[in-house]
């Protein structure tokens, strides 16, 4: 009985990989499927090309012009344009239109490492915290808040613990979109987030 279930497992882990293949070959030919990450409101793949790891972030078949994933995808697009001379968060590779029967889609560069969620949630190490703030800081200052820092699958460690990046900022709100009160709020928020991620 247990080898009939591991045999349909792995058939529907082949099934579902062919798929995600069939995806990403959809979207950009260029690419090589590698795995999909994280599966939520939208669908992300490691991808490849000539040796170099990017993520392919794509909104789901079934959508709705005003569905989450396609206007977080949207959003993710041009805050990750506006923030193409930030360090510290994976850059905006290429943008997709409609293709592949989904709406929009992304590749944007992908970082090694650890995601906060599975070291804890807590940053100690001073070096580190430094960077990440300077990170928000630097976001801030070109007038971009509401990180999602409080999700910490958004935050990568490298293997060696030296280095971080934000790795999604597809909540990001723009200081020109908004009032100054509410672009404040968001500024002030990811700072709390920073707090707790800090908290000794
Ligand atoms: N550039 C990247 N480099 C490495 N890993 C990444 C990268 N982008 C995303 N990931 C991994 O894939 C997961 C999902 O990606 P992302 O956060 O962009 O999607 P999402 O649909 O917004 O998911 P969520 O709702 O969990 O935030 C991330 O939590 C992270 O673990
Ligand atoms: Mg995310």
């Amino acid at each position: 009985m247990k080898s009939i279930t591991r045999a349909i497992d792995s058939s529907l882990k082949y099934v579902t990989q062919l798929s995600q293949r069939s995806i990403v070959r959809a979207i950009d030919p260029s690419l090589k499927y590698v795995t999909q990450l994280r599966p939520s409101g939208t669908e992300v793949y490691k991808v490849e090309r000539d040796g170099v790891a990017y993520v392919l972030k794509t909104n789901p078949l079934a959508y709705h012009a005003k569905d989450w994933g396609i206007l977080h995808i949207r959003q993710e697009i041009d805050v990750l344009q506006a923030a193409e001379d930030v360090d510290g968060i994976t850059h905006l590779v290429r943008e997709y239109g409609e293709i592949g029967g989904r709406k929009v889609s992304l590749l944007k560069e992908f970082y090694n490492g650890t995601t906060l969620r599975s070291l804890g949630g807590f940053i100690k190490d001073t070096k580190l915290q430094k960077k990440l703030e300077s990170v928000v800081r630097s976001l801030h200052s070109i007038g971009i808040a509401n990180l999602d820092l409080n999700n910490n699958t958004n935050i990568i460690i490298s293997p060696d613990a030296s280095d971080v990046r934000i790795v999604d900022l597809g909540c990001g709100v723009f200081s020109n979109n908004v009032t100054e009160r509410m672009f404040q709020g968001s500024v002030n928020m990811d700072m709390n987030a920073l707090e707790f991620i800090f908290q000794q």
